[in-house]
């Protein structure tokens, strides 16, 4: 979510950091991205740049793994340990270093600051758009598929030992209905929060409050940590979705759990707050910055979207033969477009659907966990079902539309010929299993089912009798 950098964020830190670092302006600064980012990326590398320009300090982007993936899947302690063992190799550090968060990356460089044994000093600590004191919404919708699954299972399991271990911001993920389970199970926030009573460790309140200084820096408008105020330690009541604590009205602060009265009783912690999005600024800089798939996914219309995987398919040698589709949710949608809009295009011989909103959505994908609804309203859109005009209920099946029935766009003619495959399985939306997609998906993808086949798929079924394949 870092990549929207612009010129705003950094006049910031002309502003911040020069005033703050001139007396250490030798010391090197480190950065750490925030989720879906990763050092190699465009953004960061200028942002990176930039700050070493004028503050006339060595910058160096971290990066935990593989980057972008690792961000997301990697546990926070992990991601820690990771950086942790790499702050006491790098030699450039061991006077001292200042440290850049982004986003997520701010509880990490927290993490180095409390848990890292050993660790060069921390002077300065700059925070732009930390979920310091939790999120209650996953951090997401840069990210489309993920934002979307995560966002189903969260109500339920985001406290289960499996997302604790898959899931990186499972470990700050603080619904104030459920404060057993997060403190119980959530991994990583509790204990870097000193939250947990009995547990609580003066060993990383010694060492957070030796900060120099804190920078907190909100995002007036940001839409991606919800609350916004958790980038200064603000947070909702135990309990309650209501109203947002100041960082002084909490409990954290008020008991100095982890230094940070401390740390501001003696004028270290600077509470900025600046216009704009999370760690972005406009949508026009954004796209110019990102060039990204999951921002084009969201704001470039379907037909614009189509247009240009039209171009590209055209250009495949590979395909010109003729090839296969495999869509996912709002892809299918760019795929049937190709497949009836694309004059001139390779034909495609087997297109396969998963979760795809093919009669439409009643609701926008959305990524806040407090909305019963599923990802693609009714689910049966992925089937061609849908609502009656003027009606949200109840769900025609596909053959009780006037799209089916009329053959607007060739299902029943598809339907009545055998080619058409309704498949139900088990699970959110595009949360398939691997057996169901060996089961479902591959045999279309492979030889026997080529060109023309008509594939013999065991799983074959009629639109009255859907199967359900998790059942054995
Ligand atoms: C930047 O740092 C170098 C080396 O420490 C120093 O010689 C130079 O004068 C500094 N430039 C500015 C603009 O502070
Ligand atoms: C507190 O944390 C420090 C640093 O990680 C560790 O050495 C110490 O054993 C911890 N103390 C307790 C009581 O867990």
């Amino acid at each position: 979510m870092a990549h929207y950098l612009a010129s705003v964020v950094l006049y910031i830190f002309i502003t911040i950091i020069l005033f703050i670092i001139p007396q250490s302006s030798s010391i090197p600064f480190i950065v750490l991205h925030g989720i879906g980012d990763q050092c190699s990326n465009k953004g960061m590398k200028q942002f990176t740049e930039l700050l070493t320009e004028w503050s006339n300090s060595t910058g160096y982007c971290i990066e935990i793994g593989d980057g972008s993936w690792d961000s997301w899947f990697m546990p926070l302690q992990e991601q820690t340990d990771i950086v942790c063992n790499k702050v006491k190799e790098m030699k450039e550090l061991q006077q001292g270093y200042n440290f850049v968060g982004l986003s997520q990356g701010n509880l990490i460089g927290r993490g180095v600051v409390q848990f890292c044994d050993g660790a060069p000093p921390v002077k300065n600590f700059v925070s732009l758009g930390g979920p310091h004191a939790g999120i209650a919404s996953v951090p997401l919708c840069g990210s489309g598929i993920m934002c979307i699954l995560v966002d189903n299972l969260i109500k339920t399991e985001i406290y289960s030992d499996y997302l604790q271990e898959h899931l990186a911001p499972s470990g700050y993920l603080k619904l104030p209905n459920n404060m057993d389970g997060y403190l119980e199970k959530c991994r990583f926030l509790p204990k870097l929060n000193n939250e947990i009573p009995g547990e609580r460790n003066s060993t990383y309140k010694e060492r957070f409050s030796s900060l120099k200084n804190l920078v907190l820096i909100m995002f007036e408008h940001d839409t991606v940590l919800v609350p916004k105020e958790t980038s200064w330690f603000g947070y909702y009541p135990d309990g309650a979705f209501k109203p947002v604590l100041a960082p002084q009205q909490t409990e954290l602060y008020i008991e100095d759990w982890i230094g940070l009265k401390t740390l501001d009783d003696a004028g270290r912690v600077k509470y900025v707050k600046v216009s704009g999005n999370h760690l972005r600024i406009s949508k026009s800089d954004m796209k110019k910055e990102v060039g990204n798939g999951a921002i084009t996914s969201w704001d470039t219309p379907l037909e614009a979207q189509v247009e240009e995987v039209c171009r590209k398919v055209k250009e495949f040698p590979e395909l010109q033969n003729g090839y296969n589709i495999v869509g996912q949710s709002q892809g299918n949608l760019v795929g049937r477009g190709l497949v009836e809009f694309c004059d001139d295009a390779p034909p495609v011989i087997n297109f396969i659907s998963l979760g795809g909103p093919h009669a439409g959505v009643a609701s926008l994908p959305t990524c806040s966990p407090f909305l019963e609804d599923g990802v693609v309203q009714p689910k049966e859109s992925s089937l061609f079902g849908y609502y009656p005009d003027g009606f949200y209920g109840p769900v025609l099946p596909l053959q009780k539309t006037r799209l089916y029935i009329e053959d607007w766009i060739g299902l029943k003619t598809l339907d009545k010929t055998g080619r058409l495959k309704l498949i139900s399985v088990p699970g959110y939306h595009l949360l398939i299993s691997t057996s169901d997609t060996i089961k479902y998906v591959v045999p279309y993808l492979t030889n026997g089912f080529g060109k023309g086949h008509n594939a013999e798929a065991t799983h074959d079924v009629n639109v009255n009798n859907i199967e359900k394949p998790g059942d054995n």
